[in-house]
């Protein structure tokens, strides 16, 4: 069964090239067909369901293939997939070290590399691999709130835009505040959040007695790539004793780059820091991850004694993840994180979130020399936003339409200030130049032929 597995998904990934960006047209026909309840004795027939599951997966868009230009894409890197494949078959548990050490050792090569990714403290500091950059915004909210509220909080008020990712005022409502607690802060023409404003606001709220004590810069949003201006952010947080959380869920792996690192200036005074696998390093989907300047603080948040555990001790060289997050069973998160690292190396990822950024200048040159094109912002990451110049809705709605229905490239559309726009977003490991050119090719076309 294994072989057979292994057989079919090597068929699956060599096909990605030439299958279409997006496959929906007859999924709801092929849902209803695996519609079923499990039988009360097994048929046995492995194949059966191996091709149930490759046809449930066939229709979908493609979002493992080089077209995927669509909200964050999730690229799937094969080496971390066959990680995935061997920890859930040695299945060992990691959510407390005593019972496998050396397994949680390899997950904490992956945390305290994300951890040193922002200069914090080796001693003090702690990561987490979570399933994804929203429970990573969750834990953060929760560090900050009891960081600096403690257990009475209701007149905590934090600080974000309206651009930041909307996991973030989840994760606000899942820790017990409203809408109240909430402001937004205003931002420039660039969509970043202006730090003189920011602290025109905290000091308005502490004035009327209420307690500010977070704020939330994003190192790429998710609806145009703008990065906050994080030193200046930083400058107000430091002497408003506010926490500061940087929501790098989609960009803070650019980290790794130069161009990264000189746009994020100021991101090493951050508190805490999203910054997803399964987005920058190109993992399939469900890897999320933190780095937390005080580790801590990050345990005191999470930190719940049971008298069931007492036999597996709290302290030691390595961490219980479970004090450190919400979970207690989990899966080990490290081995598909850590595999293609070593097998890969550094430098390769460095190289291949440097060739998105060249590829996202590269759409956005071929964009902005068309006049039926808008273009909304220069990249500040790898997203590129843009309609057709002078139309409404409706016809940036069809455009779209036109766009994706060429099935070689799929993109999705966003509201900004109330308006549509189209955006593209480069981040997988599968996108080259070749296919950037088409894109740029396919959405002039499209736009020549809504225009006209
Ligand atoms: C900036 C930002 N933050 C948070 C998230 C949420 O991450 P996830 O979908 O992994 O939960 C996203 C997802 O696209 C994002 O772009």
């Amino acid at each position: 069964m294994g072989r057979t597995v292994l057989e079919a998904l090597i068929g699956w990934i060599g096909g990605l090239e030439d299958a279409p960006a997006e496959n929906t047209a007859e999924a709801l026909q092929v849902a209803a067909k695996l519609e079923a309840e499990p039988p009360e004795s097994g048929d046995g027939d492995f194949d059966g369901l191996l091709e149930d599951a490759i046809a449930a997966a066939r229709h979908t868009y493609e979002f493992s293939g080089p077209g995927y230009l669509a909200y964050i894409p999730g690229g799937g890197l094969f080496t971390a997939a066959l990680a995935e494949f061997l920890a859930q078959g040695l299945n060992r548990f990691d959510g407390l070290w005593q019972p496998s050490p050396a397994v949680v050792q390899i997950e904490e090569n992956v945390t305290r590399w994300m951890c040193s990714l922002f200069d914090f403290p080796a001693e003090a500091s702690q990561g987490l691999l979570t399933t994804g950059g929203s429970l990573a915004n969750l834990s953060a909210f929760v560090t900050a709130r009891y960081a600096k509220l403690g257990e009475d909080f209701l007149d905590g008020i934090y600080y974000c835009t309206d651009q930041t990712h909307a996991s973030n005022t989840k994760a606000a409502t899942i820790a017990g505040f409203s809408r109240r607690n909430l402001r937004l802060v205003p931002t420039d023409r660039e969509l970043r959040m202006e730090p003189d404003a920011l602290r025109s606001m905290v000091r308005e709220d502490r004035v009327a007695g209420r307690r500010p004590f977070l704020v939330i810069p994003a190192v790429g949003t998710t609806n145009t790539g703008a990065v906050d201006p994080v030193a200046d952010i930083a400058d107000v947080a430091e002497t408003e004793g506010l926490w500061i959380h940087v929501d790098g869920a989609y960009g803070g792996f650019f980290q790794l780059t130069d161009r990264g690192r000189e746009r994020f200036r100021g991101i090493e005074r951050a508190d805490s820091v999203t910054l997803d696998p399964h987005k920058g390093l190109f993992l399939p989907y469900g890897t999320g991850g933190l780095a937390v300047r005080d580790g801590a603080a990050l345990r005191d948040a999470h930190y719940e004694g049971a008298a069931y555990l007492q036999d597996l001790p709290s302290t030691g060289a390595l961490p219980n993840y479970n004090e450190y997050s919400p979970e207690l069973s989990r899966d080990n998160r490290g081995f598909r994180v850590w595999f293609p690292l070593v097998l890969h190396g550094v430098a390769a990822f460095r190289e291949a979130l440097d060739e998105k950024l060249d590829l996202t200048e590269r759409l956005h040159r071929a964009l902005a020399a068309d006049p039926n094109l808008d273009i909304g912002w220069d990249p500040q990451l790898t997203v590129v936003p843009f309609r057709l110049r002078g139309a409404d809705e409706t016809a940036n709605r069809a455009l779209l339409a036109r766009i994706n229905a060429s099935k070689r490239v799929f993109l999705s559309s966003t509201m900004i200030r109330d308006e549509y726009w189209v955006r593209a977003c480069i981040v997988s490991h599968r996108t080259h130049a070749d296919r950037v050119d088409e894109c740029a090719a396919i959405v002039r076309e499209a736009a020549a032929g809504s225009a006209g």
